[in-house]
């Protein structure tokens, strides 16, 4: 004769399990959840199926996850996610900056203003998520980038700290594969909502579940880090700085953000910047005028156009009395900040009610990797690898920040010169 089967075998097991580690009997569970013994033991046996609060009762009695206790899994959503506005994140003054500078006959308008509302931030997301478009950027070789990371800070605590992270996608990834770190953190900064609200969510669902690795999601503005006294951290912690998607290169002044922006780091934290890469000497612009994609009348992909939608989006949305707009893009060989780079400089010509304008609504720069790491040097900042994707276009590069030992006059010397 078959025997009956108890049902739900697992909860049973759980249950018995934890009662006897803990050393208690089924009276003294029954009193520490406020259960009858009886209850208990149907529910050992597999004669009863708890309900809803009666495994919640077990769960807390025992000291154990219910969701866990229930399933025997863990919950989807254990990342503690946290979120945080930074001191003086005004996104509103932002806007009115942006109008100031609009109702204006030219200037730049930087990245800090293209993704603050929900429809450049919506755009963007398009964009990223076009196949021919993710198909470049989804090619980084995070595996490979964490392996190195992995083998540079071993076990010291680690904080990866993401700057302008749109959607996260890429530091998540990276947060994943070094997932076997017995502490790090995972800050993501931000200065759009709506792209920081996708990258919370993507942590939530990506990061492995059972590492619990903690989550930061901060809004604010990377100009403004130094003054962001929570990021200091308490103890021997590494930083793991992140600029993916050409954010880096997008910066008026790449030199003198990480001069400014980035002096709080100490040595041994590491920064990896994503960028594109020169398709010739800075010097040839002929070679650079075929060439480059940007600039070259064939080849220039088909998200170009998306880009260029994205770009003059904050002139249509927050200029006034505009009637058209269109766009060049520009070779500046002359004022870029790393030597042996070059820029593309995005131009909007804008007829308005008030007359022409032009502004510069996107300046991204390519670059040679010995010039990149020279002037990182200087800053500091050693070039420890680069790994090229896209077909040689753009390239990841870490950077190891080394101090320079500070100059120390010896006590002799000084009072010889006194
Ligand atoms: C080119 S996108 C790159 C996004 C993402 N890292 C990726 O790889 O897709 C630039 C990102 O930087 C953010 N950003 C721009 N200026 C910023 C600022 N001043 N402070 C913080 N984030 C900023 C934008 O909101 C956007 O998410």
């Amino acid at each position: 004769m078959a025997t009956k089967q108890p049902k739900h075998r697992g909860i049973r097991d759980r249950l018995m399990a934890l009662r006897l580690s803990r050393n208690l009997t089924s009276n003294m569970l029954a009193q520490l959840s406020g259960l009858t013994h009886t209850t208990i033991r149907q529910i050992e046996s597999g004669r009863t199926v708890p309900g809803v609060d009666t495994v919640e009762k077990l769960a807390n009695a025992l000291g154990v996850d219910a969701c866990w206790f229930t399933f025997g899994h863990p919950e989807a959503a254990q990342h503690p996610v946290q979120a945080l506005i930074a001191p003086d994140f005004h996104p509103i003054q932002l806007v009115a900056e942006l109008r100031a500078l609009l109702s204006g006959r030219s200037g730049h308008i930087d990245d800090t203003y293209k993704y603050l509302d929900p429809i450049g931030a919506a755009q963007f997301q398009e964009l990223h998520q076009q196949a021919d478009f993710a198909d470049e950027v989804f090619t980084i070789p995070i595996r490979d980038i964490a392996a190195e990371v992995g083998r540079l800070v071993g076990e010291t605590p680690l904080d990866l700290l993401g700057l302008g992270v749109g959607s996260g996608d890429h530091e998540v990834k990276l947060a994943t594969k070094l997932g076997k770190h017995p502490d790090m953190r995972l800050l993501m900064l931000d200065i759009s909502l709506p792209l920081l609200a996708e990258a919370a969510q993507n942590a939530i669902k990506r990061l492995p579940p059972a590492r619990k690795i903690p989550v930061l999601c901060i809004l604010g503005n990377f100009h403004q880090l130094p003054a962001y006294s929570f990021l200091e951290s308490q103890g021997p912690r590494r930083h793991l700085v992140t600029m993916f998607g050409y954010t880096f290169g997008n910066l008026e002044n790449e030199v003198r953000f990480v001069r400014n922006s980035l002096s709080w780091l100490s040595s041994g934290d590491l920064l990896l910047l994503d960028v594109d890469c020169a398709v010739a000497p800075a010097a040839d612009s002929a070679l650079i005028m075929k060439r480059d994609r940007a600039l070259s009348k064939e080849g220039a992909p088909a998200w170009l156009g998306q880009v260029e939608e994205f770009l003059t989006g904050p002139i249509w949305r927050y200029g006034s009395g505009v009637r058209d707009v269109s766009v060049t893009r520009t070779l500046d060989i002359h004022s870029t900040p790393v030597p042996n780079s070059y820029a593309i400089d995005i131009r909007a010509q804008v007829e308005s009610a008030s007359g022409r304008k032009e502004f510069s609504i996107g300046y991204t720069k390519r670059y040679d990797i010995h010039g990149l790491a020279a002037c990182m040097k200087k800053e500091q900042w050693h070039l420890v690898q680069h790994w090229s994707y896209a077909e040689g276009r753009s390239m990841v590069c870490l950077f190891e920040k080394r101090e320079a030992e500070k100059a120390v006059r010896s006590p002799k010397r000084r009072i010889a010169k006194e």
